[in-house]
């Protein structure tokens, strides 16, 4: 009888890295990539000593309860708001997650979605689908300079100096960033970035992106008060997590043009999307796909199974994220 240990892949990956587990773990795996209830999960988890998670997998107290025989968890997801951190190290399950292999693709993606609803590419081009477009006008989509102007960070760690470079290098823009803990100076010349405090950062920036991680603290951290607070002519662009940003308050702010435009990847309980912002022409909208070119993705799974790989074959992870 084999001696390896057993291990769940609960989400489809790529084969090369399914292949690699095999190598090392008795691998139970998820080929349809069906979308497993928790139940499920537990069902599926029982006589596991690791799982490979992606973000949507909540690792939390009955799960472990569920699962006695489980010590790590593995997320292919930089953000792990789906482990309860505090019960997974009461139990001693290791968990992990995938920093660094995805920083300039995801901050590459932030920026996208800023120029793409500052310069409205998404209602433009539904116009012209549309077979709307019948001439040139002056002010036709006429939208924000990305160029020279102010650029606000709200959270900002990898990925957040990521979009700081970028912006003050790239275009020339200015930073300014919120963050719970500043930035030492070297790090803050580099990006060329100021801390102001939250309401400045609100108030100052032209244009806004979110790269801070969800907790019950983050909840709503963007609400209505938050947009009142905001230029008329600014974009908000959320590339972290769902539920940083009251959706509905959002597509409110949008429809009454309070602020000019949106740039959404998450959303507050998706792959479900508040139907107000499906409505509102001012948001670009995408499906949490931030991190998603082939060589990020598969750096990611590489990176997640090294880390269970390390793990039993070592005893220790690369990157956790547990105490
Ligand atoms: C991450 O890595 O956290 C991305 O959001 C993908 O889930």
């Amino acid at each position: 009888m084999s001696q390896r240990p057993a291990i769940l892949v609960a989400r489809a990956i790529f084969p090369e890295v399914l292949e690699r587990l095999r190598q090392h773990f008795e691998v139970s795996d998820n080929p349809n990539d069906d979308d497993w209830s928790p139940q499920e999960l537990c069902e599926r988890l029982q006589g596991k000593a690791g799982v490979l998670t992606t973000g949507a997998q909540r690792i939390d107290t009955a799960l472990l309860q569920a699962c006695p025989q489980l010590r790590i968890v593995a997320n292919m997801a930089v953000g792990y708001n789906n482990f309860d951190v505090a019960a997974m190290a009461a139990a001693g399950v290791v968990g992990t997650n995938t920093p660094d292999v995805l920083t300039e693709t995801t901050a590459d993606f932030g920026f996208a979605l800023l120029l793409a609803a500052a310069r409205r590419m998404a209602e433009s081009e539904h116009f012209l689908r549309a077979g709307r477009w019948d001439r040139w006008a002056y002010d036709m989509f006429a939208g924000q300079d990305v160029h020279g102007s102010t650029l606000g960070i709200l959270g900002m760690g990898r990925i957040g100096q990521g979009i700081a470079r970028r912006g003050a290098h790239g275009f020339g823009m200015r930073v300014i960033y919120h963050n719970r803990s500043r930035l030492d100076a070297a790090t803050e010349a580099e990006c060329r970035a100021t801390w102001v405090s939250k309401d400045d950062l609100l108030r100052q920036a032209d244009h806004l992106v979110l790269v801070l991680p969800y907790t019950p603290q983050s909840h709503h951290v963007i609400g209505a008060a938050e947009l009142a607070l905001m230029k008329p002519t600014a974009t908000l662009v959320n590339i972290a997590r769902g539920g940083i940003v009251d959706d509905a308050a959002l597509a409110q702010a949008l429809r009454e043009r309070r602020i000019a435009a949106a740039g959404l990847d998450v959303f507050e309980g998706e792959p479900r999307v508040h139907p107000d912002l499906l409505t509102v022409p001012n948001v670009v909208l995408t499906p949490h796909i931030a991190s998603a070119t082939r060589a990020t993705r598969l750096a990611m799974a590489n990176l997640a199974a090294d880390n269970l790989i390390g793990f039993f074959t070592q005893g220790r992870a690369l990157t956790p994220v547990t105490p």
